[in-house]
């Protein structure tokens, strides 16, 4: 029944008899996300579905989650309702383990599992970090944070949990004439090597101009470029990681995840409301299962590049979930106050908790 969609990819038979395999045994599902459309996707797609208030909703609260950072603590922040904390994610195919903290680090012990990405990527790590710590308050932990690096350690599991902010995963190398966004490299990847999991993201940089723009020009395939089409670059991009991925990754060893494209919501129009309407003062979820925007264009891409790859990566199908959840932002309870509205960011706990619980479901 998969066959057709694994020879899409094309894989030889070899190749997909083990991962058949493979997947099958971790979750009955194939780890791969198949082609849109295909018919494996019903019973294994977790991007269909609802949000539905369940009171064992939220996981955790952020009072008990010691070292949770301030852009992510609407409640500590002031935000006055509650409501978007009572929604769980269920997927219409099937049911999502409950997240189980303790469990999923005893399953860590000895292991190292790493975020590698923009803020989103630190938005999910600093979910996991206090899911975990809710589940085993008594266990001691050490959190450091060097430079771009953030660690949290459970000594007595030698369990590591990292956070690596880099928002473009290819390099920025700074030059006599200027900082160079190098398209076609990416020299970061050595320090990823060793880690048990990895999970990667990226996209919202690739948005930014002017200040906010940490490159000059662009490099690719030799040329030099003052600016590109942003999805293009992005594009290049990914395939420069997916290329690494296929050839330096041994699937036996490291189990790579990418997090799906996390929607922001600064424009109303794609939920039917004005559209200088943004995510302020939003308090519910659309309910149902679609989104009235749409496919996010950027997911589509990195989707169609994932299903090119010869090696497996799980994406974490947060996309659709997430465009659902106008109401999960900061707004003005995140680290801007009142002055700049955070409709990109999610308030913990929130939505990236439901994140985490793909990916617990994934790994068990
Ligand atoms: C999901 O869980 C509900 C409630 O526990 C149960 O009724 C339902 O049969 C389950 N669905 C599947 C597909 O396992
Ligand atoms: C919001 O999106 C609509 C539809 O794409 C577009 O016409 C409009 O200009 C956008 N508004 C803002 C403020 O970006």
């Amino acid at each position: 029944m998969v066959v057709d969609d694994f020879l899409i990819h094309g894989l030889s038979q070899v190749a997909l008899v083990s991962v058949l395999l493979v997947s099958r045994a971790a979750t009955g599902c194939t780890l791969w996300r198949s082609s849109p459309g295909s018919r494996s996707r019903q019973s294994c797609d977790v991007s269909l579905g609802s949000w539905v208030v369940d009171p064992g909703y939220p996981l955790y609260e952020a009072t008990s989650c010691p070292f949770i950072e301030k852009e992510f603590d609407c409640q500590g922040n002031g935000r006055p309702d509650r409501d978007y904390l009572r929604y769980r994610w269920q997927p219409s195919g099937r049911n999502l383990s409950r997240f189980d903290g303790g469990d999923f680090l005893n399953r860590m012990r000895g292991k190292k599992l790493m975020f590698v990405g923009d803020s989103l990527s630190l938005n999910q790590w600093q979910s996991l970090t206090c899911m975990i710590h809710v589940a085993v308050p008594a266990a001691m932990y050490v959190l450091t944070r060097v430079r771009d690096v953030s660690v949290y350690t459970f000594p007595e599991y030698n369990a590591e949990f990292l956070f690596s902010r880099n928002a473009f995963l290819v390099d920025i190398v700074s030059t006599s004439t200027g900082r160079a966004l190098k398209l076609g490299s990416i020299s970061s990847a050595k320090f990823w090597a060793g880690a048990d999991v990895l999970i990667f993201d990226s996209w919202h940089w690739w948005l930014h101009t002017g200040r906010k723009q940490p490159w000059d020009y662009i490099i690719d395939d030799g040329k030099i470029y003052q600016d590109l089409d942003r999805m293009v670059a992005y594009e290049k991009a990914l395939h420069t990681w997916a290329n690494w991925v296929d050839a330096a990754v041994d699937p036996r060893k490291t189990t790579i995840f990418f997090q799906g494209v996390s929607p922001d919501h600064s424009n109303g129009t794609y939920w039917g409301k004005p559209s200088k309407t943004s995510c302020i003062g939003e308090t519910e979820p659309i309910l149902g299962s679609t989104y009235p925007g749409g496919p996010h264009p950027a997911e589509v891409v990195l989707e169609k590049l994932l299903s090119k790859m010869k090696k497996p990566v799980h994406l974490l199908q947060v996309t659709t979930l997430s465009q659902l959840r106008k109401d999960g932002h900061p707004s003005f309870y995140g680290i801007g106050g009142h002055r700049v509205p955070d409709c990109s960011h999610w308030c913990l706990p929130g939505v990236p908790d439901t994140w985490n619980v793909l990916l617990y479901d994934a790994i068990i």
